[in-house]
């Protein structure tokens, strides 16, 4: 019987409480399928800064390179605000991204019926929200060259980042876009800013001839000042989304409220050949070490996990609808309570989620 290997990081803030709940509960999928799992914790973000000075030790990068699949939590903070921007804890994550070549960032924004009412949008608008945010991950502004400031004598400066694209880069990620599409609604939207920037000029030409290999997939263009308006008027609109970093950044987070809470969503990275799942909210420091935040982000990270890196389809249906009965039976964290609802604990939400998945 193969082990999987899974290399876990919580780095800071909640990601060390969500992400121990996330481990128990594929501890509990190991319990009742008999696969063996093998977790390796390592140091990143602000908690590697502390303990060695740096955002992403050697030791933790070798660890996810050997390891079948990485769960991750999340990275950064006000103690760590001040540190020169080269060692910022979120530097740890983008390292990684970019040393295991995970180009392609899968963020599902499901609104859930029975949490319709935790998102600040009206029913009307929410309701049947089901979109998949494919968000380029290793290129664009993020890592393009040239960058850096350039202070001048008179205490005036310049700054640059730069936005580029190879065709390679954008075909791969195109292609991811079809792959997905084809497995659920068979509509994708490419997100760009055509009118503008020759950089989504060779972003639009890639896409529509990626598509062709793709007749079976309905491709629209929209520009990303639009989208984000869409994304909020009539989400219902969309089924696939694939875009450039930045874009991909701003847009997924405005999807999230779209399912009630940060809290809820999961996400994958793909591309080289170990995946990294991590909950899209951050490290959030109001509610760090008070146990009260949502789990269910990091846990349906590890059934993406499970989807995704392992091929184990059936235990990750089985975290999701372990996830699904809960909340239809009302338990809710902080996060996703009514007025009238008594809020859990991060413990005790894991909990319940375990009990289901152990159940079945
Ligand atoms: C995300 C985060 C990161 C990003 C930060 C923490 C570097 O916002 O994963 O969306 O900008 O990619
Ligand atoms: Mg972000």
């Amino acid at each position: 019987m193969t082990t999987h290997r899974i290399a876990v990081l919580p780095g800071d803030g909640i990601g060390q409480e969500v992400t121990e709940q996330a481990v128990r509960v594929l501890r509990a999928v190991g319990k009742i399928s008999g696969a063996s799992f093998e977790f390796e914790q390592a140091l990143v973000g602000g908690a590697a800064i502390d303990a060695t000075g740096h955002p992403l030790p050697p030791a933790t990068l070798e660890l996810c390179k050997k390891a079948h699949a990485i769960l991750f939590g999340a990275v950064g903070g006000p103690k760590w605000e001040n540190v020169p921007h080269e060692v910022r804890a979120e530097r740890g994550l983008l390292a990684i991204r970019k040393e295991l070549d995970l180009y392609a960032n899968l963020r599902p924004a499901t609104c859930f019926s029975m949490l319709v009412d935790a998102s600040p949008l009206k029913r009307s608008v929410v309701e049947g929200t089901d979109i998949m945010v494919i968000r380029e991950l290793t290129g664009g502004l993020y890592y393009g060259e040239p960058r850096g400031v350039e202070r001048f004598a008179d205490g005036g400066a310049r700054a640059v980042n730069t936005m580029v694209y190879t065709t390679r880069e954008i075909e791969r990620v195109a292609r991811m876009g079809f792959e997905v599409a084809r497995k659920r609604r068979k509509h994708l939207t490419s997100v760009d800013k055509n009118n503008v920037l020759v950089v989504s000029q060779l972003w639009r030409e890639v896409v529509t001839k990626v598509a062709k290999d793709y007749p079976d997939v309905t491709l629209d263009h929209i520009l990303v000042d639009n989208c984000s308006m869409a994304l909020v008027h009539k989400p219902t609109q969309f089924d696939t989304i694939v875009t450039e970093n930045t874009f991909g950044d701003i847009l997924s987070d405005e999807a999230a409220i779209l399912a009630g809470s940060m809290g809820m969503l999961p996400s994958a990275s793909l591309g080289g050949t170990v995946g990294l799942y991590e909950p899209v909210h951050g490290t959030a420091p109001d509610i760090a070490g008070q146990g009260v935040a949502n789990p269910i982000a990091a846990i349906l990270s590890a059934a993406m996990l499970l989807r995704y890196s392992l091929n184990m389809v059936r235990e990750a249906d089985r975290i999701e609808a372990a996830v699904q009965r809960v909340l239809e039976q009302g338990h809710r964290t902080r996060d996703i309570a009514g007025p009238k609802d008594k809020a859990l604990g991060t413990k005790e939400m894991g909990d319940l989620i375990v009990q289901h998945v152990e159940r079945g």
